[in-house]
């Protein structure tokens, strides 16, 4: 056991930015605030934005057990997160430039929004911890689909149904051929993936970048707490998280730091202008 030190300084985060090998990123919503799409607990978040629905939690919008009783509630605001198509931000960039140096482990990104994916990072280089609108499922027959076939609907704040099961319908089954994101509410399981690689990822990684996240949900809040002591733990955050321990907090808007970080490292560090399509 090696005791918390306080004396890690951005110098040394940046020597370290230099030498490592093996990053884990730990990301959240305010990776993509930058790109008009809330985030979900500050002021303005999302849900600040649903005091009208009069629910106990917020949170039961993404609840499995509530879609399945009315999945009317989660298409009446699935638009005000639904990602814009062919925009990603510098944080973005940052993380595909990680990977392009060799760099980067493992990106465990919370976001639903796919916009990693948008930037380059490769399938194996990400876990969607809590899958995204990249594809989406018809809850009877489980066929998949693209996630952009349901766009107009979410825009439209329609109830998508599949078309094969549509033809069978049961009235009495108020989800019978629903069409759902591939996102993983409350009372779902996140991707086996993330339960394979979360254990080797925490021995193996030699930095740990957490960014953009309140870490207020489980079980991705714990991550950090799986890392060895020895390994450095950065946080980049609009918020500080004083209940959480960190060797190095960066506190400001995420594209500003790496946007500082990128300038201190030199020119092959550069993070490349998002290119949007
Ligand atoms: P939160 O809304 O809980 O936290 C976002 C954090 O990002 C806050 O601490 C903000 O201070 C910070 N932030 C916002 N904009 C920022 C910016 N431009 N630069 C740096 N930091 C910024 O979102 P998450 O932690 O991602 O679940 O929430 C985790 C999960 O809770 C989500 O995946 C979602 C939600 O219920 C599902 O969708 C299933």
């Amino acid at each position: 056991y090696q005791a918390p030190t306080n004396t890690y300084t951005i110098d040394n985060l940046l020597s370290d930015l230099k030498s490592a090998k093996r990053i884990m990123i730990v990301s959240g919503a305010g990776i993509s605030t930058s790109l008009g799409i809330p985030d979900f607990r500050s002021f303005k978040g999302l849900y600040a934005q649903l005091e009208h629905l009069n629910l106990k939690d917020p949170q039961k919008v993404f609840d499995m057990q509530a879609f399945q009783k009315d999945p009317g509630v989660f298409y009446s605001i699935a638009h005000l997160v639904l990602p814009p198509e062919g925009k990603y931000s510098m944080l973005h960039s940052f993380i595909k430039l990680l990977q392009d140096k060799d760099k980067l482990l493992r990106n465990y990104t919370q976001n639903i929004d796919n916009l990693e994916a948008r930037a380059g990072i490769e399938p194996e280089k990400l876990i969607q911890c809590h899958g995204s609108f990249g594809s989406a499922s018809c809850l009877t027959c489980r066929n998949r689909f693209a996630g952009h076939k349901i766009f107009d609907h979410i825009r439209h704040q329609h109830v998508p149904r599949c078309s094969t099961c549509w033809k069978t319908v049961q009235e009495a089954v108020i989800t019978h051929g629903v069409i759902k994101p591939d996102i993983t509410f409350f009372g779902e399981d996140l991707p086996k993936r993330f339960y394979g690689l979360l254990e080797p990822d925490c021995k193996s990684c030699d930095l740990v970048l957490v960014i953009g996240t309140s870490l207020k949900v489980e079980p991705v809040a714990s991550i950090i707490d799986k890392v060895p002591r020895k390994t450095p733990r950065i946080l980049i955050n609009k918020d500080p998280l004083p209940d959480r321990d960190f060797d190095l907090s960066l506190i400001g808007y995420c594209d500003d730091v790496v946007s500082y970080l990128s300038q201190h490292l030199g020119e092959s560090w550069k993070i490349p202008h998002p290119s949007y399509d």
